[in-house]
């Protein structure tokens, strides 16, 4: 027999995950970032956007981002270390480091990238990184990428991570997200601080879903408990409350030293468009002079909580507004995912591998610009389908 060609594996493969019901589809939508749009056809309302704050659309902030084109171009032309830092970046990193009360704040090109980039910064092969089994996967490639030793404790276990740090040979770096992207659970951020103190170790939290969403003002849940100090890293997202691209990494003054030496992610990649980076910085001056925005976005993610009853799954951060439905077997998920799409909502239904095989799950995100009616309604199709074992 010939040796199977580079095809017949793609096949293979595809048919693969085919079979077993993990295979993803792109949809297509028409229009634009606005919850209201049309998905392969289907007037739908959105609830898998991470667009928390409706920032996307803010009139301030299309209009920045129009500005930047018109006035410097799209492109950033290259690597802040190849074509020179523009002032615009450095306006923002500043803003920032000023909102959240770090010395420092550094620019890059996503969150994926932002993760990578802090973990090769503080690790390599001297030191073990602690990473929660529920780690985004950015922060899971970033300890790939750091060369570290990596030690993955049990999902919110403070009590395993304590072991584990007990355990561990060279300097320790603790990583963690601070909301989880999958349920909305929040860290224990004292007690890994605490571990943190104890031990050394860098502490770097994960912010995406909690800038914009959590803490006094949208600053994330480190600033609400009250976690700071030069061993902690903040990573925060531009691509989601704040409704542009790219994202943060701000700390002490030698994490922006080390970043800009040893954060190959960071480094070897092209920073964020000038667009990009006005509708960033107007999306803070936006979350920064209407804070009411965020006490909206908890309005509705209750109102949507309270309508699931139990349904929902239980550990969120009572602010989240990821709310999630599990439903366990990936085939069940991915035909609810259909049925609520035949009812007018786009609700993304989750699988392995992007959650545990046996969680597969429904994942409700509410923004503040939804409507109360809106709310009601998916909460009151997400009921029914799940009810009525729906067929679309
Ligand atoms: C927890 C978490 N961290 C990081 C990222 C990556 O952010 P970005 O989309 O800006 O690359 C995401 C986005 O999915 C996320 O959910």
């Amino acid at each position: 027999m010939p040796p199977s060609g580079p095809l017949d594996w793609a096949g293979e493969t595809l048919l693969a995950d085919e079979r077993a019901g993990l295979l993803r589809r792109l949809r297509r939508r028409e229009g634009g970032s606005e919850p209201r749009c049309e998905v392969d056809g289907r007037k739908v309302v959105v609830f898998s956007s991470n667009d928390y704050l409706g920032l996307s659309v803010h009139p301030a902030v299309r209009e920045a981002a129009s500005r930047a084109a018109l006035e410097l171009g799209v492109g950033s032309t290259g690597s802040r270390h190849l074509s020179g830092g523009h002032r615009a970046i450095a306006d923002l990193e500043e803003a920032l480091a000023d909102f959240l009360g770090t010395a420092t704040a550094t620019v890059a090109p996503s969150g994926y990238a932002a993760n990578v980039a802090i973990l090769e910064a503080l690790g390599g092969p001297d030191a073990t990184i602690l990473s929660d089994a529920g780690n985004h996967a950015s922060l899971i490639d970033g300890c790939r990428a750091s060369r570290s030793r990596v030690a993955v404790y049990g999902h919110l276990d403070s009590a395993d991570l304590a072991a584990r740090l007990d355990g561990a040979e060279g300097r320790p770096i603790i990583v963690t997200d601070s909301v989880f992207s999958m349920d909305g659970a929040a860290a224990d951020l004292i007690a890994l601080d605490r571990l943190a103190r104890r031990h050394s170790a860098w502490l770097v939290v994960d912010e995406a879903h909690a800038l914009g969403t959590t803490g006094p003002g949208g600053r994330g849940l480190a600033a609400e408990l009250g976690v700071a100090g030069d061993h902690v890293v903040r990573v925060v997202t531009f691509s989601k409350a704040l409704g542009a691209a790219g994202a943060a990494v701000c700390g002490a003054e030698p994490v922006r030293h080390l970043l800009l030496q040893r954060g190959r992610a960071l480094i070897f990649s092209t920073a964020p468009t000038h667009p990009t980076i006005a509708a960033a910085r107007a999306a803070l001056g936006v979350l920064i002079a209407e804070p009411e925005l965020v006490l909206r976005l908890h309005q509705r993610a209750r109102l949507l909580r309270r309508r699931l009853g139990e349904r929902a799954l239980p550990g969120a951060h009572p602010s989240s507004p990821i709310v999630a439905v599990l439903v366990g077997d990936p085939a069940r998920t991915m035909e609810l995912d259909l049925a609520l799409w035949e009812r007018g909502y786009l609700v993304q239904g989750l699988r392995p591998p992007t959650v545990e095989p046996g969680t597969s799950r429904l994942r409700l995100v509410v923004s503040a610009v939804h409507t109360e009616a809106e709310i009601e309604g998916v909460a009151a199709a997400v009921l029914s389908v799940v009810a009525d074992g729906a067929q679309p």
